[in-house]
């Protein structure tokens, strides 16, 4: 594990957008793991520009994202579909065939659970697995829990999760109570994983996910396991790790 240390979010965000380009640039068909919420935004940000000067291309990219709320349309401004569309997607010349998200409103749950697993078979795997990390240890939408779920399932959101994600709708009741999240081992089997993680309310999860013992009741401690991952992280989130191993921490 490498853990990259940025001054801010802005750094941040051109650090974990090295790894990406990095990665399209040695293999343009590559299949990248994406995730949604706040931490990757400015990664994406930075590709965007990449690609509006030209430097990369994501004409044979494909990408397959962790997650979809159960019940949401794609269309709706609040599905990660939309969230994916609106901050990469429409910007960059990706190829929407090309694009793999859970939907959200099949109610044939274990048929969609299924379909997604081949989905991610028949792709090959993933190059590279972006990852965020919830404050309750979630990866994608695996919630702490007794033992970790290795396919692609359907859960239900903890509190924690609705109370973090509800910024992004109108009032909490309005937060989604189920999802569809990829599972443990189509992350774990990633080539590669790249975690962004930021702010001050992210350093007490990092340290005990990265630090602490592998346990499902925080989910992101079994990338410890992984033999690649980089995490990049800005000052406040860090903050922890470079108090308590300082020497660990790559400036
Ligand atoms: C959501 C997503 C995760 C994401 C997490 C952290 O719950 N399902 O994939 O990593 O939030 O989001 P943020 O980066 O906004 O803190």
């Amino acid at each position: 594990m490498r853990i990259l240390y940025s001054e801010d979010y802005n750094k941040m965000s051109r650090q974990g957008a090295n790894i990406v380009a990095a990665q399209i640039i040695v293999k343009p068909d590559s299949v990248i793991g994406l995730a949604t919420g706040t931490s990757p935004v400015g990664m994406y940000n930075q590709l965007i520009e990449w690609y509006k000067k030209g430097d990369l291309s994501f004409k044979e990219v494909k990408t397959i994202n962790l997650d979809e709320y159960k019940g949401l349309a794609k269309e709706n401004p609040n599905s990660y579909y939309s969230f994916m569309y609106e901050n990469l997607f429409k910007h960059v010349n990706i190829d929407l065939n090309n694009v793999y998200i859970p939907n959200g409103l099949n109610e044939n749950i274990t048929g969609e659970c299924r379909k997604y697993n081949e989905i991610i078979e028949s792709l090959g795997g993933i190059d590279l697995q972006v990852l965020g990390i919830g404050h309750n240890g979630h990866i994608g939408f695996n919630e702490p829990g007794e033992s970790l779920e290795k396919e692609t399932h359907y859960v239900k959101l903890s509190q924690s999760t609705k109370e973090a994600n509800k910024r992004f709708f109108s009032s909490i009741n309005k937060v989604p109570n189920y999802a569809y999240t990829m599972g443990i081992k189509a992350i774990m089997q990633a080539k590669k994983i790249l975690v962004v993680v930021n702010g001050d309310d992210k350093k007490h999860i990092l340290l005990d996910a990265f630090f602490g013992p592998v346990i499902p009741a925080i989910p992101a401690s079994i990338l410890q396991l992984h033999n690649d991952v980089i995490i990049c992280g800005d000052k406040s989130s860090l903050k922890l790790i470079v108090d308590n191993f300082p020497l660990s921490v790559e400036r």
